[in-house]
């Protein structure tokens, strides 16, 4: 019991600082008119910053490239939206989940262009066999 209550509190502590402040700092306010008028799809660089802000780059990589201890790579190429957001909102296994109060459609939106848009990895020479 005393193992398990251990273990638990090293995985709160390693999603870091970033993650409890974030689900804390619900947006005041509602995207302007404007910006809703305009994320029919969306922002790269919104979903840069969202990405950072929201802690998702503290266990996918500040450039979604993800990290074999703490989230795998989401892009390019990430699974459809509607899975994307479907897993994000419910996540089945280690992920803490992101509701739309937290984390409005528009962001996650945001994000999701951002994840996509990022360049292939290469695979480095000296590592092929
Ligand atoms: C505490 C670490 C952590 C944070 C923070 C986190 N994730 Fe994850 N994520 C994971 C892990 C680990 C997985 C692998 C499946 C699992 O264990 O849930 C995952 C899986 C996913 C998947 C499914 C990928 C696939 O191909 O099936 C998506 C999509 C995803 N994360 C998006 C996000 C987004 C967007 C955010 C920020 C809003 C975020 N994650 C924040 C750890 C994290």
């Amino acid at each position: 019991m005393r193992r398990t209550l251990a273990i638990a509190v090293v995985i709160a502590a390693g999603t870091g600082p970033g993650v409890v402040p974030s689900t804390a700092q619900t947006p005041a306010t509602a995207p302007s008119a404007t910006q809703a008028a305009t994320s029919t799809s969306g922002s790269i660089e919104k979903g840069r910053t969202t990405f950072a802000r929201t802690g998702c780059a503290q266990c996918h990589g500040r450039e979604a490239q993800g990290s074999p201890t703490t989230g795998p790579r989401l892009g390019p190429g990430a699974i459809p939206y509607a899975a994307f957001s479907r897993y994000v909102r419910a996540p089945r296994q280690q992920m803490p989940p992101y509701t739309d109060r937290v984390l409005p459609d528009t962001d996650l939106a945001d994000i999701y262009a951002f994840v996509q848009s990022r360049p292939k990895p290469t695979t480095p020479r000296l590592l092929q066999p």
